[in-house]
């Protein structure tokens, strides 16, 4: 039975357009990043969310200490501001969810909270990452993507819960 089967089109269309609210609790603080890449697939008989972080993200160093996240999808445009924020602050330099003007929301299942006011909610539990190399990738996306060096980590997430707001 495929949980996010319903939601996948309008969550893959909202990556690509704005993107998505990839939100992590540390235990310290909630620190929310804009993701526009993603996937939503089939791994090891399980749903599977994988996101990939830049190792530069302060989101990347928050991961180290926690094995969950969430992904939270508006639809209608009505954040776009907010993902713009998310996407080019780094929570290193404060509260980046006072920042965008946005609030978080308990989740159902985890301590993660979700970002209130979109209309799709995944969380998501990690399972394991991989981390992508320059030299294994085709140079047309090497010399694109990753010309500094600052590689993405795939996290593999099973997705415990899929639903609309
Ligand atoms: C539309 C959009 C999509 C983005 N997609 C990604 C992504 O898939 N992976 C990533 O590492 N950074 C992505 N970024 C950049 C991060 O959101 C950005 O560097 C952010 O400030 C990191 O926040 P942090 O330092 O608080 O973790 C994206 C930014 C935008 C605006």
């Amino acid at each position: 039975m495929y949980q996010f089967g319903e939601l996948s089109q309008e969550t893959l269309e909202q990556l690509s357009g704005s993107g998505v609210f990839f939100t992590v609790n540390n235990g310290d603080k909630v620190n929310s990043m804009t993701i526009g890449w993603g996937s939503l697939s089939q791994y090891w008989g399980q749903e599977i969310f994988i996101a990939p972080i830049r190792f530069s993200r302060y989101t990347f160093e928050m991961l180290k200490n926690t094995d969950e996240f969430t992904i939270s999808v508006p639809t209608n445009k009505q954040l776009d501001e907010a993902l713009k924020i998310c996407g080019t602050v780094s929570g290193r330099d404060g509260d980046k969810l006072k920042k965008a003007n946005i609030s978080t929301k308990d989740a159902k299942t985890m301590e993660t909270p979700v970002i209130d006011g979109c209309d799709i909610y995944y969380e998501c539990k990690i399972l394991g990452y991989s981390d992508l190399k320059g030299e294994e990738l085709d140079a047309s996306v090497s010399e694109r993507w990753y010309a500094g060096g600052d590689m993405h980590r795939l996290y593999f997430a099973k997705i415990v819960a899929a639903y609309r707001k």
